[in-house]
């Protein structure tokens, strides 16, 4: 088949799923992906003839996108603060208001220090600060073991050294953990009463186990990581939490609740409320 014909396969195969728009976008990223053609092949050699092996290569990638598989799993590839994480179903996708959120802890923490990172996933929060600063101390847990594989490679990819080590984050035993100047989480925070403004591609692919919280206990998580912050902080310690915008009022009278101080919330692009910044006394 030419390049145009295949492109037009995908229109036509996909077109219950995306606009036409987004086939062309996502057929474009995946050859770009795949053999690092730039898109304006498609309108300069449109005739181009692929090869059997190109043909096959993504002509595999076409049925996981009909079963309305995310792009990223399906190249195995997500983009993260600069750095080309390894993603599979594990692993929750790593979102652009995280990336926010490291933006705004770098903005904030320039100092050496030690910091843990719960609930990592793909390990996106640890490894990104990481890279921007080396000198930095960086634990990070998960309670999914498939989940710490996938950081672990990232990790060894990038030659970043991170801690990654496997805990509830729930029932968390501080004892064996050095102080702590700064603790980062997003963990799971949607409720199921959510699922139905979500898009079927992140509810059948994406883990339940990364994603929802109980709907009769939406700050479970934030409970934990508040009390276990008593135990693992310095003094003047920072906690910095991405948060479910539903919840951002309950949430920051728990915070005082545990007597956390300096309670900050930050907006994200779309102007929700995303983030949430607390000091230790
Ligand atoms: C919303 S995802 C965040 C992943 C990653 N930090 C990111 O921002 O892209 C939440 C993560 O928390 C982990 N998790 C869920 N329950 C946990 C628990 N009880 N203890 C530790 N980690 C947990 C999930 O496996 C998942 O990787």
């Amino acid at each position: 088949m030419t390049l145009i014909q295949t492109r037009d396969l995908f229109r036509s195969t996909l077109s219950a799923l995306y606009q036409e728009r987004e086939i062309d976008d996502l057929f474009k990223r995946l050859i770009h992906h795949y053999f690092q053609w730039e898109s304006v092949k498609i309108a300069l050699e449109p005739d181009y003839l692929l090869t059997a092996t190109e043909q096959e290569k993504i002509n595999t990638s076409l049925p996981l996108l009909q079963a309305a598989v995310p792009f990223q799993y399906v190249v195995e590839k997500s983009h993260f603060y600069g750095l080309d994480l390894y993603v599979n179903s594990a692993v929750l996708i790593p979102r652009p208001e995280t990336e926010e959120l490291v933006a705004w802890i770098l903005q904030e923490e320039i100092n050496p220090l030690h910091l843990m990172d719960l609930g990592t996933g793909s390990g996106s929060i640890a490894l990104a600060l990481k890279s921007q600063r080396l000198s930095w101390k960086i634990t990070a847990v998960d309670i999914s073991s498939e989940a710490l594989k996938v950081a672990q490679y990232n990790s060894d990819k990038h030659s970043l050294t991170v801690d990654f080590l496997q805990r509830d984050l729930l029932s968390l035993d501080t004892s064996g953990f050095e102080k702590q100047d700064i603790l980062v989480s997003n963990p799971p925070y949607v409720l199921p009463s959510e699922r139905k403004k979500m898009h079927a591609n992140v509810l059948d692919n994406e883990p339940e186990v990364a994603l929802f919280v109980p709907e009769n206990d939406p700050l479970l998580f934030y409970r934990a990581i508040l009390e276990k912050g008593k135990e693992l902080l310095n003094p003047k310690g920072r906690i910095y939490f991405e948060i479910n915008p539903l919840c951002c009022d309950a949430l920051i009278e728990l915070c005082h609740s545990f007597g956390y101080t300096d309670v900050v919330v930050k907006h994200d692009i779309f102007q929700k409320k995303r983030m949430l910044k607390m000091s230790l006394e």
